[in-house]
């Protein structure tokens, strides 16, 4: 609609509005763009920093200096126009006119124009117009905290690397790069109390290759105790190179919130210096990841270490926030050490959860004498959550929700929405989209406002190179940073994809490597009779190709091109992915499409067939080839009837009664695997041994009764079954016992 304007309205069309994330307030006007041309002259008359990153952005595009026309004006003043991240934009023919009240405001208001200017100024000169269609844009986010957390100890990116991503952060009006400069797999911050950090600390030895699986074992990180001993993997930040790349994300208003990892994760610190150990903690026990990394919690020294870290971390970061970590920490040290015993019974705290909680006080005491806040993840609720420390929910959101009824205030940042080292098949670019801070559960206004925002975290164990991090990272950072700055009645999926389509553009000129959207397919399964289409919403819009089989086999670029939706009369695995360029892939969708005409009995009653069967196995098994223990009628999907043994599977047969025509959501779960079949097709397979998690799939059915056959399998520890469906007229919910039959 925005598009459809604004070509009716300008001489030369900018393109659609890729404006990410969407302004609050927008209105195009008609009228002859703003050109930026040689006569143009910015008069700065509130003394903004921004002015200046406007010039560059301009000269850098186009060679135009902006400095000593007397044409057209983009003026930059002061004004009372909300929060201090807030701006209001004024184009006209003549006159560009940025208001804000505060620095950072006329920033983002910079970045707009950025956005609203062709994409290929991104790589250098263009040849195209600079013009900006007349508008009106009134804007502020709706949380103060819209952060990236990058972890450079796994694998360590260096200065370059480091300033792009504070770029990519400015562009897209993000304001917090949190740094994870510790961890098991290195540490990446020159101390000077402490050189042997670096010296040792962050070289491991080179295991070899590049992703996947490459340069990253869990169970065999050692570090180079000598010259020669083996090939080096590593790196780390001077206090030079931190104060610069400080400097550089102050330049474009994003806050450096360091992480130092205590009393966990911090291998290097303890190779480094043995002392810092627990007692009797022999050098065997000390290689590796965790388990094996403490710092003790009863010496005094580990404290006179941590503390002068941390002072030189201050000197480097003015953050008001620093990150202490405190997540995963393995208590078996401190469980064996005379040291922590001491500590313990000193300081009368009942177990080592009261030890790990008087840790984080006592550094919260620390870093609040000397000015700043303590943030950790949200184990540091364990045992007692320390005054005035901020917690960063990543458990899921409950920890953020607890803490926030204690009146602390939290960073959302959970593990279902916001890991980007997690493949997008299981958070995809949607899923990161429908991310809200501000969580259920959350009852009052009070509650509410300690929600300071979100932020999703890239670790690298996985990710060793810049092009697979890009790959990670875009363009679900621009969904997040989407849903951490627009109103949540400001936002719309297709509206999004609708911005982000043309904006690939820029992700193209700016040389990030980016994951395509996936195909849309809107049902994982089809049942036809005589013949079928499947069609992929949107593949016409996609600036890549599509490419389909229909063997079970994965497609490639040189599979067919679907162009227009596929007419089917056989069924089959059908299998599609976007293809780029470059040659990157979307994730595979499935679509399981298969003949049906069955006809019910005519005579059926309540419940489904469960079949009971015991022994091991670690994927479903083939069902056929074995014989039931036992066989009762169950009136839902579950575990209730199951076998007294750990190790069994089951298997559920019968009619499922579809009330309506229309498109059925079906969600599977269960510990360890399942599938869901009906009328023969594969709904979701969810098979391997997992934990207890929920997987999805679609079908579209018409009115009636179609067989369904639910598969499970349990290898021993917890277990579970569920399935629920939504359909036409009715949410989510588990199947009614009036809707299953044999
Ligand atoms: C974490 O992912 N361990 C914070
Ligand atoms: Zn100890």
């Amino acid at each position: 609609m925005l598009s459809c304007l604004l070509a009716a309205a300008v001489t030369t069309a900018p393109g659609p509005l890729s404006l990410l994330p969407k302004p609050q307030n927008l209105s195009v006007k008609g009228g002859a763009p703003f050109v930026f041309a040689a006569s143009s002259k910015v008069l700065d008359q509130g003394d903004f920093d921004a002015d200046e990153h406007l010039k560059t952005i301009i000269r850098d595009a186009s060679g135009i200096s902006l400095d000593s026309g007397s044409g057209s004006k983009i003026i930059f003043r002061r004004a009372n126009t909300g929060g201090e991240e807030s701006y209001r934009l004024s184009v006209s023919q003549t006159e560009i006119v940025i208001e804000a009240a505060e620095d950072a405001g006329a920033f983002y208001a910079v970045q707009t124009l950025r956005q609203l200017l062709p994409a290929d100024i991104e790589d250098g000169r263009t040849s195209k117009q600079l013009s900006i269609p007349q508008l009106e844009i009134e804007d502020e986010p709706i949380t103060e905290w819209r952060g990236m957390m990058m972890d450079e100890s796994r694998h360590f990116f260096g200065v370059e690397y480091t300033k792009r991503f504070i770029d990519w952060l400015a562009l897209h009006k993000m304001n917090v790069f949190h740094w994870h400069l510790v961890d098991d797999g290195g540490w990446r911050m020159e101390v000077d109390a402490y050189p042997k950090l670096t010296s040792i600390g962050a070289w491991r030895e080179d295991t070899g290759g590049v992703w996947p699986g490459g340069n990253w074992n869990f169970g065999n990180i050692r570090y180079i105790m000598s010259e020669g001993q083996a090939k080096p993997y590593g790196g780390f930040y001077s206090k030079e190179e931190i104060r610069d790349i400080v400097k550089y994300a102050a330049d474009r208003h994003v806050t450096v919130v360091p992480e130092i990892e205590m009393p966990g994760h911090c291998l290097p610190a303890t190779i480094s210096y043995p002392y810092l150990r627990c007692d009797n903690v022999a050098e065997s026990e000390h290689v590796g990841y965790t388990p094996t990394n403490v710092f003790c919690a009863g010496k005094e020294s580990t404290f006179e270490f941590l503390e002068t870290v941390l002072e030189e971390t201050m000197e480097l970061f003015p953050s008001e926030f620093i990150h202490i970590g405190a997540d995963e920490v393995w208590k078996g040290h401190w469980e064996n050490c005379d040291s922590c015993a001491k500590r313990m019974s000193d300081e009368d705290l009942a177990d080592t959860h009261e030890l790990q909680s008087w840790f984080v006080r006592r550094m919260e005491r620390f870093l609040s004498k000397n000015g700043r806040r303590l943030i950790g993840w949200d184990e540091i609720l364990e045992g007692g959550l320390a005054p005035g420390a901020t917690v960063m929910s990543w458990r899921g959101v409950s920890g953020g929700i607890a803490a926030a009824k204690q009146g602390r205030d939290v960073i959302m940042s959970p593990t279902s929405h916001c890991y980007f080292d997690y493949a997008y098949n299981n958070i995809s670019t949607e899923k990161v989209y429908g991310f809200n801070p501000i969580v259920d559960g959350l009852d009052t206004d009070e509650e509410r406002s300690h929600i300071l925002g979100g932020q999703a975290n890239v670790w690298t164990e996985w990710i060793s190179s810049v092009d697979r991090a890009e790959y990670m990272i875009f363009p679900r950072m621009i969904a997040l940073a989407e849903t951490l700055w627009t109103a949540e009645d400001q936002k719309s999926w297709p509206d999004f994809q609708n911005r982000l389509m043309p904006y690939f553009e820029r992700l193209d000129a700016l040389e990030i490597d980016y994951h395509p959207m996936n195909p849309a397919l809107k049902e994982t399964a089809i049942l036809f009779d005589g013949s079928t289409t499947i069609d992929v919403p949107g593949a016409k819009q996609m600036p890549w190709a599509l490419h389909w089989t229909r063997d079970g086999s994965d497609p490639t670029g040189d599979s067919p091109r679907y162009t227009k939706p596929l007419k089917v009369t056989k069924p089959g695995t059908y299998k599609f992915v976007y293809v780029m360029k470059s040659g990157l892939t979307s994730d595979i969708q499935t679509v399981d499409v298969q003949q049906f005409s069955a006809k019910p009995p005519s005579k059926l009653s309540m419940g489904l067939r469960m079949s009971a069967y015991t022994g091991t196995w670690d994927l479903l098994p083939d069902f056929s080839t074995l014989k039931p223990e036992y066989t009762v009628t169950v009136d839902g999907v579950g575990t209730a009837f199951k076998p007294q043994d750990d190790a069994y599977a089951l298997l559920l047969k019968g009619w499922l009664k579809a009330p309506a025509d229309g498109l059925y959501n079906f969600r599977i779960g269960s510990d360890d695997g399942s599938r869901l079949r009906i009328g023969g097709a594969l709904i979701v397979d969810h098979d391997g041994p997992h934990g207890h998690t929920e997987k999805a799939g679609a079908i579209r059915l018409k009115k009636g009764l179609y067989p369904i056959r639910v598969e499970m399998f349990e290898i021993g520890g917890g277990d579970s079954l569920s399935l629920r469906w939504s359909g036409p007229g009715f949410t989510m919910k588990p199947i009614n016992p009036e809707y299953l039959w044999h």
